[in-house]
């Protein structure tokens, strides 16, 4: 155990895989009724898909997913976002879930109210075995026309993308013929309003709140955790680095999620 001011405690599980969870950690998480975990792209890292603060590599080093994943990017060079999607949406499609996912998946069925809030695009969750899963930032297998918004169904098979850049025009809407865009939600766009109400009454009402792979940057997601904090929730937070949530969550679990949140499970249900 590592001692820290004030009321945050942490526990290095990076240097050694198999530290002991805190058991004042198991013993709450145990007691819990409802439970809720808030994660972000950390938790697909180890599933081979980048996080968003990472270096991007090959054809896209020279840009930075933050300034892609704008609706002012889409207008300005749609072939690249699209292209960058379909990129994103390709290896989403080759990556497994991690044990991270599982884990989670295996909490559900231990808590009685169990409320999984995502701000990944991704269905490593679903197919990690989770259900009713709540995605504040869309799903990227989900795109729609942007005229009409209706569904747009994507072809299974991968397209190709440009060898040189990446680029890729995306298709027209059967129904309407306006531009398809990406299912999910770009920097300065609304949350989708049914997981968004959803998700603020699930922190609300939560006895234990984990924040598991997110920087705690991009609001209003991270405004989750301090709606628990106000109501009186033990947070957790699981990352091997040092984010934004760092100062105000009651307990944190220095380790990836593949790593600390299999520990968890088995430390505090065994
Ligand atoms: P970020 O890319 O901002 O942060 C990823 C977090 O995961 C960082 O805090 C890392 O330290 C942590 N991390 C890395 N590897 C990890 C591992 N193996 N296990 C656990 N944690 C790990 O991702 P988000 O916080 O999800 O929004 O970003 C939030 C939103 O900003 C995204 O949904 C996206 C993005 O721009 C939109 O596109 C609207």
């Amino acid at each position: 155990m590592i001692p820290t001011a004030g009321r945050v405690r942490e526990t290095d599980n990076m240097r050694a895989a198999m530290t002991p969870i805190d058991p004042e950690i198991c013993a709450t998480l145990r007691a819990a009724t409802r439970v809720v975990i808030l994660t972000g792209a950390g938790v697909s890292a180890e599933s081979g898909i980048p996080t968003f603060r990472d270096k991007q590599t090959g054809l896209w080093e020279r840009f930075e997913a933050a300034e892609l994943a704008t609706p002012r990017a889409f207008e300005r060079d749609p072939a690249l976002v699209w292209g960058w999607y379909e990129w994103r949406r390709a290896a989403v499609f080759r990556a497994q879930p991690n044990a991270g996912h599982r884990a989670i998946a295996a909490m559900a069925a231990r808590v009685p109210e169990f409320t999984l809030i995502t701000q990944n695009v991704d269905d490593l969750h679903e197919r990690g075995g989770s259900r009713d899963v709540l995605h504040l930032h869309g799903e990227i297998a989900s795109p729609r026309c942007e005229v009409c918004g209706i569904p747009h169904a994507l072809p299974s098979e991968m397209p190709e993308l440009s060898p040189t850049d990446g680029r890729l025009e995306p298709p027209h809407c059967e129904s309407c013929g306006g531009r398809i865009r990406p299912g999910v939600v770009w920097f300065g766009e609304s949350l989708p309003s049914a997981p968004w109400a959803r998700a603020r009454e699930a922190a609300r009402r939560s006895e234990v709140f984990l924040v598991c792979g997110t920087s705690s940057l991009v609001q209003p997601a991270a405004s989750l955790t301090d709606m628990a904090i106000a109501a009186g929730a033990a947070t957790i937070q699981v990352n091997p680095h040092r984010t934004e949530a760092d100062d105000s969550v009651r307990f944190i679990l220095r380790g990836t999620a593949a790593t600390v949140l299999p520990q968890l499970i088995a430390d505090t249900w065994s």
